[in-house]
């Protein structure tokens, strides 16, 4: 089965088409076709997402995304007819929020004919529900017009399940990428950290989840972010403190600041960020840092979060007695968290498989959401049933759907 995914939760609009040979969790997966537009050079200057600009963006660039990740899979297409007036209509009463999509959408229709594709896959929550809305309304007019079933899935999902998926992203030019999910060994530790949520879920089996404990303020994405930007330095800000804290730990600076561990012996499993925050913001006041120093600063900052998210994750092993341990999220994409936890599981944890995504799926993407999908086959909807029970849901959980 072909699945066509989507993802606009956040800043990045995606599309992929992934084929599905078997029923999960023992398909075997091809990416056939991935696109993915970053939208960090818009967002830039205002320091964060600007949801409305999401939004916006989002409905220009789904068609192009689209029509890129159908091209690069050359799937089989059937003729299709001319729309009739009705569902001309149909797709405007379904795309009418979404500035210029029901345009773009008919006159790709006109040039595309319809491709194979058996189910589709959309980010439902969570995210930013506006930009949301975008690819749920997008996924539902695809479904109309190809009357093709659509699922909504959780984001948060998708990155446990990309983190397990042990193919990558195909290189422009590469030839195509096949993957499954290994046979896990559950009970399942995840720690899920990304710019909205930070919270460890236990898995006793694949697509169930219990909340083991959870940021009671800030995200460590957030964090990332926040810091970066009292350090002048632009958004996203995990990357920029990552490279700062990498050059600092090559020349072995010494450390500039002395950050506190939040939470590190609260004896629970949640966590809290913002007073890591608030002390680096002291820790800067109103000086002008030198270059040297804002690169100690930096690794000082990513030193406290690794060592609070390892503390935190051991002391929920501990617990938990999980065989597994998964890591998913953007936050993953960081070399120094990946190189730590790698470190100490091998050391402490020799028993405990870790798993990680690869780079280029740890932040977010649509191949993500074609395994969650997949993984929901059953939960689809043909057209009618979706155009008025799938909803976008900014704050939809993962431990309590
Ligand atoms: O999962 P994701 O792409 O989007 C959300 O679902 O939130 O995560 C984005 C977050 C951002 O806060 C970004 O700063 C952080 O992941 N991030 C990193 C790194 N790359 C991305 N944080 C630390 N180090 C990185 N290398
Ligand atoms: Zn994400």
């Amino acid at each position: 089965m072909n699945i066509l995914s989507i993802e606009t939760s956040c800043d990045e609009t995606a599309v992929s088409v992934v084929e599905a040979l078997g029923d999960f969790p023992h398909a075997k997966y091809e990416i056939l076709g991935n696109a993915l537009h970053s939208q960090i050079e818009l967002h830039r200057e205002y320091g964060g997402v600007f949801p409305s600009l999401a939004k916006r963006e989002h409905a220009l660039t789904l068609i192009p995304m689209l029509e890129k990740a159908l091209t690069d899979t050359k799937l089989p297409q059937t003729e299709h007819h001319t729309l009739f007036p009705e569902q001309i209509e149909k797709l405007h009463e379904i795309l009418y929020r979404e500035e210029g999509l029901a345009d773009n959408l008919l006159s790709f229709y006109e040039r595309y004919n319809t491709p194979a594709i058996g189910l589709i896959a959309v980010t439902a929550g969570p995210g930013l529900e506006p930009a949301l809305w975008v690819g749920v309304n997008f996924a539902k007019a695809l479904s109309y017009l190809w009357n093709v079933p659509v699922v909504g899935v959780n984001h948060m999902e998708g990155h446990v399940l990309a983190s397990v998926f042990d193919g990558r992203l195909p290189v422009p030019g590469e030839e195509r990428q096949t993957g499954e999910l290994p046979a896990v060994v559950f009970p399942a530790l995840s720690l899920l950290i990304s710019g909205g949520h930070t919270e460890l879920v236990l898995m006793k089996d694949w697509l169930t989840y219990e909340l083991v404990g959870q940021t009671r303020d800030d995200a460590v994405g957030e964090a990332f972010d926040k810091a970066a930007r009292m350090m002048g330095l632009p958004y996203p800000g995990g990357p920029e403190i990552s490279r700062l804290a990498r050059s600092a730990r090559e020349a072995n600076l010494p450390q500039y600041a002395k950050l506190p561990h939040p939470m590190i012996d609260s004896g629970d499993a949640d966590f809290s960020f913002s007073g890591l925050k608030t002390a680096v913001r002291y820790a800067i006041a109103d000086k002008t840092l030198t270059d040297d120093e804002r690169c100690a600063l930096a690794r000082d900052f990513e030193d406290a979060v690794t060592e609070v998210l390892l503390s935190k994750t051991k002391n929920a092993l501990d617990e938990t007695g999980a065989r597994s341990l998964i890591l998913g999220g953007g936050v993953t994409a960081n070399t120094h968290i990946r190189k730590k936890f790698e470190q100490h599981l091998e050391s402490e944890y020799p028993d405990v498989h870790l798993y990680l995504p690869d780079p280029k799926l740890s932040t977010d993407n649509s191949v993500m959401i074609a395994l969650a999908g997949h993984a929901h086959t059953r939960d689809a909807m043909l057209p009618q049933e979706a155009s008025n029970t799938i909803k976008a849901d900014g704050n939809r959980s993962l431990t309590e759907q």
